[in-house]
């Protein structure tokens, strides 16, 4: 049987020179892609082949092994950094109906964001607690493996051409005051409004490679997932039931889902349009 990544036997030689990139970014970087979606990772590097005046996937290795920022717009190549605020705004509405009320029985809650990108995801969610009351008790960790997007998640600092479509996707979530009051225009952008940084931690974290990232009540990894293959999948989901306590929500994107991993049956699906899911009590 074909496996959807990196592992087999069956190869053709441009699937064996992509195979040696990967070994060598992995042993010169430490970044491991051997267990990404086989298609995403061909597709993203005969991509940025065919954009450059390299002949083979071949002949790209010994610069990436020399010049490290050709390395780093190779990992931007592989990462896929498109995000929006209010993304899928059904889910954020589902969130606020059929989340928010468990939380607001907490004293505390604890928030993981993993594959952050920008920031725009956080500072949705981050305006969602505020209106909801429970900012103040939030503490949330914002993690991404990739430095320039998390450089541009702190700054908070977005073009002004994508403020009408957030201000319909915050509409659309349920957003209850006036999206204008979050931002300052300055020319061509939008600062964020410096107070939804107060309980946000912005940190390093590779799912691949890190471990467990606390005792989370919620974990949102949404339109990450679906770039790994099967394994990997399961891995990483293995690794968000770990880091969330009882009771706690996995939130994945629209095409992701919890089919087929080892930790299925540890969770129930509690808004399952949505992909929300709640880990188990007592497993
Ligand atoms: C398509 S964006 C999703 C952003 C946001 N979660 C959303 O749904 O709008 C995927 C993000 O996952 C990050 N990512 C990919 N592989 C990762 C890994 N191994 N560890 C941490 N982040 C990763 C990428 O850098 C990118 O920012």
């Amino acid at each position: 049987m074909k496996q959807d990544y990196y592992t087999f036997h069956d190869m053709d030689d441009e699937e064996i020179e992509i195979r040696l990139l990967l070994e060598a970014i992995r042993l010169k970087y430490g970044y491991d892609f051997s267990g990404y979606s086989k298609v995403h990772i061909k597709r993203r590097i005969l991509r940025r082949l065919s954009l450059s005046d390299y002949k083979s996937v071949l002949d790209m290795l010994p610069q990436v092994l020399r010049d490290r920022a050709f390395f780093e717009s190779l990992l931007t190549e592989f990462s896929i950094n498109v995000t929006e605020m209010f993304r899928d705004p059904s889910f954020y509405k589902a969130f606020r109906r059929d989340v928010v009320p468990v939380l607001k029985t907490y004293p505390f809650i604890r928030i993981w964001h993993a594959g952050c990108s920008t920031g725009e995801e956080v500072y949705s969610m981050a305006i969602l607690l505020k209106e909801e009351g429970l900012y103040d008790r939030a503490q949330i960790y914002a993690t991404d493996f990739n430095e320039t997007v998390l450089q541009k998640a702190k700054e908070g600092i977005y073009p002004i051409h994508t403020v009408k479509d957030y201000t319909h996707n915050y509409q659309l979530a349920g957003g209850e005051a006036s999206f204008a009051d979050y931002y300052l225009a300055d020319y061509d952008s939008v600062i964020l409004d410096q107070s939804l940084r107060k309980r946000i931690i912005f940190a390093d974290h590779n799912l691949v490679t890190d471990g467990v990232f606390g005792e989370m009540n919620v974990v949102i990894c949404r339109n990450v997932l679906i770039y790994f293959g099967k394994e990997l999948q399961n891995r990483v989901i293995g690794l968000f039931y770990d880091s969330l306590c009882h009771g706690g929500f996995l939130c994945l994107g629209s095409k992701e889902s919890l089919k087929f991993t080892s930790r299925a049956e540890h969770f129930q699906s509690f808004a399952e349009n949505e992909k929300i899911f709640r880990k188990r009590f007592g497993v």
